[in-house]
């Protein structure tokens, strides 16, 4: 099974899944690992793990729609039959959800349909949850809506910090990615 991983920023989720596959336990093969920015440790990490990575810079399309349009293309010409989207920070297009219907899987730190955005686990120890935790989840046109494929809570404790409770939130994903992963390779 072919992935594309798509990232914005440190790339730890990612990381998780180059070293299941390194390891044997985890049948996938990651056709390359693109990016919206320059810069982030999920692409230098992939580039030092061998790994075929691009960058289409949201900075350089002044027009929204020639990003979507470059995004698909880059993504597309690997011919993935997942896209994973880990800490990808961007809402893709609806053309982009048509390309890859069924086929987009994205990571997030809160359990869906609760506290989704690009702050859910800041959101959810604002609000006083006992318990959060992450989601795995077929991606649509929505911002972190669509089909749940698997879900695991985590404890919110005393003292938690928005830093500490998604550390202990990222440690659940890279673990639930890791077996919808494994789980889709045997589909
Ligand atoms: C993950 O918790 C992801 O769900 C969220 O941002 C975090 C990315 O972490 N969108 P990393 O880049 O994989 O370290």
């Amino acid at each position: 099974m072919r992935i594309v991983v798509l990232v914005s920023g440190t790339g730890s989720n990612l990381q998780a899944v180059i070293d299941a596959v390194a390891s044997g336990s985890l049948d996938v093969e990651i056709a390359a690992v693109g990016a919206d920015r320059q810069g982030t440790y999920g692409i230098e990490r992939s580039a030092a793990a061998g790994l075929e990575t691009f960058v289409v810079n949201f900075k350089d399309y002044p027009v929204r729609a020639d990003w979507d349009a470059a995004l698909l293309d880059a993504v597309a010409v690997h011919q993935p039959d997942y896209v994973i989207s880990s800490g990808f920070m961007r809402i893709v297009a609806p053309s982009f959800i048509d390309a890859f219907a069924g086929r987009y899987v994205n990571t997030h730190p809160a359990l869906l349909p609760a506290f989704p955005g690009a702050h859910g686990v800041r959101d959810a120890l604002a609000y006083g949850v006992k318990v959060t935790g992450c989601t795995v989840h077929f991606a649509d046109a929505g911002v972190d809506t669509g089909p749940i494929i698997a879900q695991t809570p985590v404890a919110v404790l005393d003292g938690d910090t928005e830093e500490t409770l998604h550390e202990r939130i990222k440690v659940a994903e890279r673990e639930l990615l890791i077996q919808v992963l494994g789980e889709l390779s045997r589909a």
